[in-house]
């Protein structure tokens, strides 16, 4: 699990929290490298991005679930800290509503916020990011059928995830739910 946590830092682009949290090497090391290829100028490799676009109009979408993350007992408080919704377009509604595969382009977009705990009430603060899973068995083979991208504040133009292996640890924690088509969230009446 530590693992995953210090990938989902990374993506984050909380490298230097990482490294000391991740004191002693581990995944946090290997984040460095692969960012260092693509810092080089050669030729779109394997590590390249693949390119996920914005979810524009999330907002207006289907909403499935919400969760707080509130304690560091929780194993993903780290990467997950706040408030988060999830959203899910027509074709992902649908889906999950029938229980059945994600067709092509269905969108899910996972929403985070800090939390404000005041006068007994825990309200949204700012926006941490907000990341989005998009359907495509060709174009997102090699990141297990799914593009991945987060956005650092909700800002469209600061995508977090800058290699295809950033994006392929998304869909590595996320295969935790194989059977469901890596998509954690169900649908509840
Ligand atoms: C450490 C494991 C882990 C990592 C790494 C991770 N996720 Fe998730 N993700 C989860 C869990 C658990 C949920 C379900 C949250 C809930 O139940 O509210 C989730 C939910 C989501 C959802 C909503 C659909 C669903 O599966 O419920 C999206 C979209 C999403 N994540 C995108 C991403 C992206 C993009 C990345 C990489 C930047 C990422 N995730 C990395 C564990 C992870």
């Amino acid at each position: 699990m530590m693992r995953y946590i210090s990938c989902m830092c990374a993506v984050l682009g909380l490298f230097i929290f990482c490294h000391i949290a991740n004191a002693g090497g581990g995944a946090g090391s290997n984040w460095t490298s692969s960012q260092a290829n693509v810092s080089d100028d050669s030729a779109p490799s394997s590590e390249t991005v693949l390119p996920v676009p914005y979810p524009s109009g999330f907002r207006t979408w289907q909403h499935v679930k919400s969760m707080v993350i509130h304690h560091k007992k929780h194993p993903l408080y780290d990467a997950f800290a706040g408030i988060h919704h999830i959203y899910a377009d027509k074709k992902a509604t649908k889906a999950l509503l029938e229980n059945k595969r994600f067709p092509r382009g269905a969108q899910i977009v996972f929403d985070l916020f800090s939390i404000r705990d005041k006068d007994g009430a825990m309200t949204e603060s700012s926006r941490k990011f907000t990341a989005v899973m998009v359907k495509d068995d060709k174009k997102y083979a090699s990141t297990g059928g799914w593009g991945w991208q987060a956005w650092v504040g909700g800002d469209r133009r600061s995508p977090a995830l800058k290699s295809r292996s950033e994006q392929q640890a998304c869909a590595t924690c996320h295969e935790e739910v194989q059977s469901k088509g890596l998509v954690f969230s169900q649908w509840r009446d």
